[in-house]
């Protein structure tokens, strides 16, 4: 790889041992894909997930003098006021995410604690190149913002952060962009939490770059974050196009980039219900809680709840998880005040992968997310996996069919 100096400097050490440790993985990860060059980044987002390994490589770079170029966002690991003011987590893990805290802070990280930063606090422009890690992250940058990120992992995206730069290769360039599996959906998407069910399809959909086809004109940007999220739970997706939709794919010759497609597969209803139904629970039983917001959720489906739920009375706990400011602003909106009286939460900065739910171990629940049932799953937490409208008609009951 050719290397400018200031970047051998950082390789041999002079700007400390921490920017030479991050700029020696990013060197390796380049030469394992023959990347000729590294390439300025001016965006990163680090999937910090608030565990023992990921703390100890921050502490690392920290230890070796580090701080960020490129502040980053970062993903939530859990709400520390919240949960110990409620005695919901013991010291142990408590003190883990304080020593989280202390280090990202301490590296220079925008400490977001939000796993969907590119709808609010951290978006790119088209062809931006930026160092995102996160599931829904890296679609979402590469195919609705048509910005340049490869799927990095949270370590390579805190080097990418440190040294300000990145190895060129893979989505980074024209050419590996283009769509080589044409998807065509003949199922109707009846609202938002269908694109979750769609992503879950990866085994169908195989390896590459798909471009979708059959979806309808209008897509929120909420379908759009749960369809990156779930690609990513059902396979590795760093990129997808919808057709006349994402910036990329306006036309089959600029999806495809002229050729024609490897692959052809078709999306089925009984598809979707399978992705669905792969990580589910067996329904018709009573419920003791519901969980929404894996990935976080904006501020229309918070108040898309309150909508539903104002007013009346929940059977079954509800948590919901959004970043620092669809909390604030559903505290200014009233949303909040709603949802409490009717037995909710919303809850800001937290995952349903984190050691704080320990009180729904063995429990069952509902949510609209695959990806929320998955991670808990071994932490002894069961979900039923139902549409959004199911899942607060369940919350309501106690029940689900
Ligand atoms: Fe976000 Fe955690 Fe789900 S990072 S996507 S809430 S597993």
């Amino acid at each position: 790889m050719e290397l400018t100096r200031e970047q051998n400097d950082m390789l041999d050490g002079k700007y400390g041992k921490g920017v030479a440790y991050a700029m020696k993985i990013q060197v390796a990860v380049g030469e394992a894909f023959d990347a000729p060059r590294m390439v300025p980044i001016t965006r990163a987002h680090v999937a910090l997930s608030n565990q023992e390994a990921d703390l100890w490589f921050a502490e690392k770079m920290l230890e070796g003098g580090a701080k960020c170029r490129i502040s980053p966002t970062v993903n939530p690991g859990f709400c520390l006021s919240y949960f110990t003011e409620h005695h919901m987590v013991p010291k142990e893990y408590a003190d883990l995410m304080q020593r989280t805290h202390n280090a990202y802070k301490a590296l220079g990280a925008t400490l977001t604690y939000n796993c969907t930063p590119y709808v609010a606090t951290n978006i790119p422009h088209f062809k931006e190149i930026v160092a995102y890690s996160e599931s829904s992250a890296t679609p979402y940058v590469n195919s609705v913002w048509g910005a340049r990120s490869n799927r990095e992992g949270a370590n390579s995206a805190l080097c990418a952060a440190i040294t300000g730069y990145v190895p060129e290769y893979g989505l980074l360039l024209d050419e590996n962009r283009k769509g080589n599996i044409l998807v065509e959906v003949k199922a109707d998407m009846k609202d938002d939490s269908y694109y979750h069910y769609l992503g879950m399809c990866g085994k169908k959909i195989g390896p590459g770059i798909p471009v979708f086809t059959g979806l309808p004109e209008e897509i929120s940007s909420a379908a759009l974050t749960n369809l990156g999220a779930e690609l990513n739970t059902s396979g590795a997706y760093g990129m997808y196009h919808i057709l006349g939709f994402t910036p990329e794919a306006q036309t089959m010759e600029q999806a495809f980039g002229g050729k024609e497609p490897e692959r052809r597969v078709e999306i089925t209803f009984e598809d979707l219900m399978d992705g669905r139904d792969e990580l589910s629970c067996e329904g018709h039983r009573d419920i003791e809680f519901a969980m929404f917001g894996c990935p976080h959720f904006d501020l229309n489906q918070v108040r898309y709840i309150a909508d539903k739920i104002g007013g009346k009375k929940l059977r079954a706990e509800m948590w919901i998880l959004v970043s620092y400011h669809v909390k604030e602003l559903a505290d200014r909106m009233g949303l909040n005040e709603i949802i409490e009286k009717a037995g909710g939460h919303v809850i800001p900065d937290t995952c349903p992968d984190q050691p704080c739910w320990g009180h729904l171990k063995g429990k069952y629940g509902v949510t609209e997310s695959p990806k929320c049932a998955y991670y808990p799953k071994r932490r002894g937490i069961n979900f039923i996996i139902r549409d959004l409208d199911t899942c607060l008609e369940a919350a309501m009951t106690g029940r689900v069919e």
